[in-house]
Formats: C-alpha cells, sequence, structure tokens
C-alpha cells in the first residue's frame, strides 16, 4: 500500500515531526528521490501557490511534473476517473491533485492501492493538493511558518476567524497534533461541524468555539482567516459577505492578541473582506513567509509519500 498524504489524519505526530524538520533544512539537501521519474499534478481547480510550490518540490527531488488541467483530461467525461488513475499510476512515481471533491482523491487511492489494471503501479501515492475537505499541504507549510515563529508551539493559542473550511480543518488537526491551544469564531451556520471537532478531538484537540471574534482573539498569539467565499461557494457570495461581516480581521482586532502575535493567510487574500490590506501587509503579517513555505513544506512531502529515505537527505 502506498503512502498517501489525504489529510493531516493520515499523519502520525512522529510523521509530522519528521516532515517538519526535513523542511527546515535548506530544499537543496534532500535527497533526489524523483530523479528520472515523473509526477502527474491534476488541477481541477485554480492555483497561483499549490502548482508552483509542488512543481519545483517536484524538480528540486529531481523529477518531472506534468501539469494538467481538469478540463483536458476530463475526469468523468473524457474518460472515467478510476482510468485516469489507472494510467497516471503507469507514468507516474506519485499523483498530486486539487480536486473539487475529496471523494475524487479517495476513489483514486482505492483504485491504485488495488493495484491498478495490473497491480504494477499498486505503490503509488496519491497526495492532496486541495480539495473540499482538506488542504493538509497548507496546514503543514503553516505548522512550519508558526514553529519558525515561536520554536515550540506547544500551549500556544491559534484563533481562527471567519469560515470553517478545508484550510481550517487541516490546520486545526494539524495544530492539535502540536499541541496547540484551538479558538475558532465564525457567524452562526459557518462554524466547525460536529465531525469537525471529533476530527480534531482525534488528533488530541479541544477546540474552544465563540461567535464574537475579540473573544476569540484575546491574547492569542496567532491569528488566521481565510477567504468567506471558497473556490465553489462563489454562488453563495453575496450571502457570506453579508453573514461575515464585523469578521474582518483588522488593526482594532489585532490590539486584542499577545503582542508578539502573527496573522496568517493562506492566501489569496481579499482585501477588506477576511482581512484589511494594513494587516495584511503589515509588520505582523506571516502571510508572505507562509506561502514561502509551501516550497520546502511540499517538497518533504513528496519525500515522505515516496519514501521516508528521501527525508534523511
Ligand atoms: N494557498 C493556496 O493553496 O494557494 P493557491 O490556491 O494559489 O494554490
Ligand atoms: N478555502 C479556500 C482556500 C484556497 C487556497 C478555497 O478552497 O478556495
Amino acid at each position: 500500500m502506498a503512502r498517501n498524504l489525504l489529510d493531516v489524519g493520515d499523519l502520525s505526530c512522529i510523521d509530522l515531526d519528521s516532515i517538519l524538520a526535513a523542511a527546515s533544512r535548506p530544499t537543496g539537501e534532500f535527497r533526489r528521490v524523483l530523479e528520472g521519474k515523473g509526477a502527474a499534478l491534476v488541477f481541477e481547480k485554480p492555483s497561483l501557490r499549490t502548482r508552483n510550490s509542488t512543481e519545483l518540490a517536484v524538480v528540486a527531488l529531481g523529477g518531472h511534473p506534468v501539469y494538467m488541467q481538469a478540463d483536458e483530461v476530463g475526469i468523468g467525461v473524457r474518460e472515467e476517473l478510476e482510468d485516469i488513475a489507472r494510467v497516471l499510476g503507469a507514468y507516474h512515481a506519485v499523483i498530486c491533485a486539487r480536486v473539487i471533491r475529496h471523494e475524487t482523491l479517495e476513489r483514486m487511492v482505492a483504485v491504485l492501492d488495488a493495484g491498478g489494471n495490473d497491480g504494477e503501479n499498486s505503490s503509488v501515492p496519491v497526495v492532496n493538493l486541495l480539495s473540499d475537505l482538506a488542504h493538509p499541504c497548507q496546514a503543514i507549510a503553516d505548522m512550519l511558518t508558526v514553529r519558525q515563529a515561536f520554536g515550540d508551539c506547544g500551549g500556544r493559542i491559534l484563533a481562527y476567524i471567519g469560515d470553517a473550511n478545508n484550510v481550517f480543518r487541516s490546520l486545526m488537526q494539524a495544530a492539535a497534533m502540536m499541541g496547540m491551544t484551538l479558538r475558532c469564531a465564525s457567524p452562526e451556520g459557518y462554524g466547525p461541524r460536529d465531525d469537525d471537532v471529533a476530527l480534531i478531538a482525534g488528533r488530541g484537540g479541544e477546540l474552544e468555539i465563540y461567535s464574537e471574534p475579540g473573544d476569540a482573539v484575546a491574547g492569542a498569539d496567532v491569528i488566521y482567516t481565510d477567504t468567506w467565499v471558497s473556490m465553489g461557494d462563489e454562488h453563495e457570495a453575496d450571502v457570506r459577505r453579508k453573514v461575515f461581516a464585523g469578521y474582518t480581521v483588522d488593526d482594532k482586532m489585532l490590539e486584542l492578541a499577545s503582542r508578539d502575535a502573527i496573522v496568517m493567510h493562506c492566501l489569496p487574500a481579499h482585501r477588506g473582506e477576511e482581512i484589511t490590506h494594513s494587516v495584511l501587509c503589515g509588520s505582523k503579517s506571516a502571510a508572505w513567509k507562509q506561502a514561502a513555505n509551501r516550497l520546502p513544506a511540499t517538497t518533504s512531502v513528496l519525500a515522505w509519500v515516496t519514501g521516508a529515505e528521501g527525508l534523511e537527505g
């Protein structure tokens, strides 16, 4: 069976720690575990950071990335998903995909773990580059960023303000594994679901849920936000902008946080909605560091899924 990364729950605390440790070293120190091998990068949604960092991560490991957009592949239109996974598994050492539905990744894993169509491509790992449920590569880059800011994350307070979405879910699981104190403030109907709370509890975290953003942010070390309108939610944009009014991370909100607090955003940002320009580009913003950290984090993830030896670099 391949080592997949569909969500943070696929990692033990030891895995997460070793991925972060390897990601802290210069990317050039990684063993070229993908030398002479291909990596399929399938995107059903747009991307700036994830596409660029994943392509460069593959190259850093000696591999050759092949980027494909959903339209040209025609998942379920030109060809059945399972057939696409079988064929990509025959060419590539790893399949990385940004998908509309998380289930798409699970179906890829199922057909590859079953041995594709001839049993020869059964060890091809699948990496989630964002689904409706999860964004694990982002969460790993985020934990790298928090560690760089504070060293040991244990006991540090992370306050997430806004939509309890895919980014939130992976972030909170990873932060729970790092021993952080977890808070979330969202408008009614857009907060964590019971299964999110259970998922986070399963990683050792106890999520404190607030309705007032100021209460969640009080004394926090890390304030994190993401778009109010994720890809796929565009038809709800007008309603969401009204519902989320008052949840903008701005300078006034920042005053309530710890003095050395950092502000995080996975990007892309929407100034004047979930965050102000002043905060995003201010001295406490870690957003650009997070974006830069996507490269070492993803390099480390790819080394991990293709074999732990890659981490010895
Ligand atoms: N944060 C992130 O995943 O950015 P992209 O959508 O640009 O890849
Ligand atoms: N929650 C956002 C994250 C984009 C990186 C989305 O799914 O569109």
